[in-house]
């Protein structure tokens, strides 16, 4: 077993299934999710974006030219537009522009064929699921294994999403309170880079919640404390009055030379969980690797790479990998 703090509860990592299975399945797909629980996760993660009416959907960014074949829907075709979010400009089609019964009649498509060549075969086989439909998968599929599979989204541009009226916090604790998944103890982690969603969560509910930070520093806006201040020991406490952990870039915690930074410990000593993202085996490909998709020599080195952040102490991890993260995870 690794070496863990002794302040910190001797648990085995939790493994959490970036975007489901997402290395084998196109994301934020039903299947993917699915896939992942068959492989072992112990959580899902949906990163979460809103709907005109007001509906959670699963989808990696609120602009879905990429993720749906919605460019293929003359229907919808002059309903694509430009936006300013979150300081950047980006062109296409918005979760929020349309309704839930619009966004259903879409299919998943694959956003990296190069990469995951294996997933281009599922395209036009899924719908974009909703939040209620993850959380039933789970439930269902918690009975049936007997094993307790949680969920752990995301939420996506939240600021952005209340300043047109789409107020995230209370919609996704009401959906989680009709769930019966509104409690410190429910299998639930909420996840944000924005300090004052996590905030504004923390006064609606004690579902547990997680501050994102990635390894750039950021954010370049000024609206909160950059990551790098939230780094340092005094940054994690302040952490630690509204979240239950952090979920930093995996770097963050063993550097890309391998060593171990005092993050772990850091978090530790300030009473924070920590859940580093993400591992995936993508980051071993060479261009030829890139053009030929799964690489297993590549997966032989995401099992290393999980394994040398397990011994740093972390508490769980994202993979889109689970069946390689399960390995990782059940030797600990
Ligand atoms: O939520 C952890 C990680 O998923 C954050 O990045 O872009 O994959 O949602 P992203
Ligand atoms: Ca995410």
């Amino acid at each position: 077993a690794a070496a863990k703090d002794p302040a910190m509860p001797a648990a085995k990592p939790i493994l959490i299934a970036h975007r489901g299975a997402s290395g084998e399945r196109p994301e934020h797909t039903l299947a993917a999710y699915q896939l992942a629980i068959e492989h072992g996760a112990d959580f899902i993660e949906p990163d979460l974006v809103m709907t005109r009416d007001g509906r959670f959907v699963a989808r990696h960014e609120n602009e879905i030219s990429e993720t749906t074949d919605i460019a293929a829907h003359p229907e919808f075709r002059d309903r694509k537009t430009t936006k300013t979010i979150d300081g950047r400009k980006v062109s296409g089609w918005f979760t929020e522009d349309f309704t839930l019964a619009e966004l259903k009649t879409l299919r998943a498509r694959e956003r990296l064929p190069l990469l995951r060549s294996g997933n281009k075969a599922y395209d036009g086989q899924f719908d974009i699921p909703t939040l209620g439909e993850i959380i039933a998968l789970a439930k269902a599929a918690s009975e049936r294994t007997g094993r307790t599979i949680g969920i752990y989204p995301e939420t996506k541009h939240p600021s952005y999403l209340a300043s047109i009226g789409l107020p995230m916090e209370a919609l996704l604790v009401a959906e989680l309170k009709a769930a019966g998944w509104d409690s410190a103890d429910a299998p639930v982690f909420i996840q944000s880079f924005e300090v004052d969603n996590l905030k504004a969560l923390q006064r609606l509910t004690n579902v547990r919640l997680i501050q994102l930070l990635d390894a750039q520093g950021g954010p370049a806006d000024g609206a909160q404390p950059s990551y790098a201040a939230m780094l340092t020991p005094d940054g994690l406490k302040a952490v630690a009055a509204y979240a239950t952990g952090i979920g930093p870039h995996k770097s963050l915690v063993v550097t890309n030379d391998g060593t171990v930074t005092p993050l772990v410990a850091d978090a530790h000593a300030a009473g924070l969980q920590v859940h580093p993202w993400t591992f995936r085996a993508e980051n071993f490909f060479l261009p030829a690797g890139l053009r030929k998709g799964i690489n297993p020599a590549g997966h032989g080195r995401l099992a290393d790479e999980i394994s040398r952040h397990i011994a740093a102490g972390v508490d769980g991890f994202f993979t889109d990998f689970p069946y390689i993260g399960a390995q990782a995870r059940d030797q600990y």
